[in-house]
């Protein structure tokens, strides 16, 4: 697709010590364990911390893992809903801490905010720069209503990075479909000072409908058809969300990763965290072709397919 491509050279994930499970918030919410791994497939998720503080945690273990230090690094992209301030951009907190020497700047998709990050920074790469490190990195529970159980149950705090890297020839990037409907923006919100609200049934509907159009379309544009799609990295809002989709796409559920069970929805670090798990549980394999796919607030949806290793 493009000349200069990149591929995912390192990855790190950061997540707070505190676990609170679903009996922990039925001590305080009507609500139980069973209802909500039911209808969700959440078991508990991680509470605690700042964007910055995990952003910059799990930033520092993927340039470890790849071998790489800050000021090898010519930008950081930070994808967050849950900024710690409004200005400046939690990126340049990040960029502070790690001791990058490149540029930052905040990607805000809501949900979708990764992909969307991971596809500007191939364009990136594209134009010249060498290795960039893209995080997803959320802290929801800040602008929750903990004493309201329709969102409460469903989110979770943490993030997940990679280092991607400039390659020759086109790279890991076989195709991306970016989307968004601004007329959808009251389903799923957040005012200033307010807490987050969303209209779970209509997102539902809506989730299920664009991410299975935006996959279909990367993987025809991929030149590769369902069957070929060896692992798909979803976001992690529900997991009848990805069960449906899956059926749709007519691709197993078992090539799904799933990490909501751990973590609950952490929005932009979703798809970092499952990518993370996927690898360090030797899921993916040089060659693999990778599907992530995320939706969120906007709405905004976003998938891509990769070929693993480039
Ligand atoms: N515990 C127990 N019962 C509950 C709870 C709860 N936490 N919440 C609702 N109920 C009850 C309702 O009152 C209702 O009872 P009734 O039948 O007596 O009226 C029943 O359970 C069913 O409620 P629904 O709202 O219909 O439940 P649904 O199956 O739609 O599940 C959910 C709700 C989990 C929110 C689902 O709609 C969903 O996941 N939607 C998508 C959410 C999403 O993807 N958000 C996007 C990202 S979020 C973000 O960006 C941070």
């Amino acid at each position: 697709m493009i000349g200069r491509g990149g591929i995912i050279t390192g990855h790190g994930i950061a997540v707070p010590d505190k676990v609170v499970t679903n009996d922990d918030l039925s001590l305080t919410l009507d609500t139980n364990d069973a209802w909500i791994q039911e209808r969700t497939g959440i078991r508990e998720r991680r509470i605690g911390g700042t964007t910055s503080g995990l952003a910059i945690e799990a930033g520092m273990a993927a340039l470890e893992k790849a071998g790489r230090r800050p000021d090898e690094i010519d930008g950081v992209i930070l994808a967050t809903t849950t900024p710690d301030q409004i200005v400046p951009g939690t990126s340049a907190t990040v960029q502070d801490g790690i001791g990058i020497t490149g540029g930052a700047f905040d990607v805000n998709a809501a949900c979708s905010g990764f992909v969307y990050a991971l596809t500007v920074a191939h364009g990136m790469l594209a134009i010249g720069a060498e290795r960039l490190l893209v995080i997803g990195s959320e802290t929801l529970s800040k602008i929750t209503d903990w004493d309201e159980r329709s969102v409460s149950i469903l989110v979770g705090d943490g993030a997940g990075a990679v280092v991607l890297e400039a390659v020759d020839g086109p790279g890991q990037l076989l195709s991306y479909k970016l989307g968004a409907d601004g007329s959808l923006r009251h389903l799923l919100k957040c005012d200033h000072g307010g807490y987050l609200y969303m209209n779970g049934k209509e997102i539902f509907r809506k989730a299920v409908s664009v991410v299975v159009e935006s996959s279909q379309a990367a993987i025809a544009e991929a030149g590769l058809t369902p069957d070929q799609i060896d692992l798909v990295i979803p976001h992690q809002a529900n997991l009848r969300i990805i069960s449906a989709a899956c059926q749709r796409l007519e691709i197993p559920e078992e090539k799904a990763v799933i990490v909501i069970d751990r973590y609950g929805n952490t929005s932009s670090a979703s798809i970092p965290l499952a990518l993370a798990d996927a690898l360090d549980t030797d899921r993916l394999q040089p060659g693999d072709h990778v599907l992530l796919t995320g939706f969120g607030g906007g709405m905004t949806w976003a998938s891509a397919v990769l070929k693993w290793g480039g």
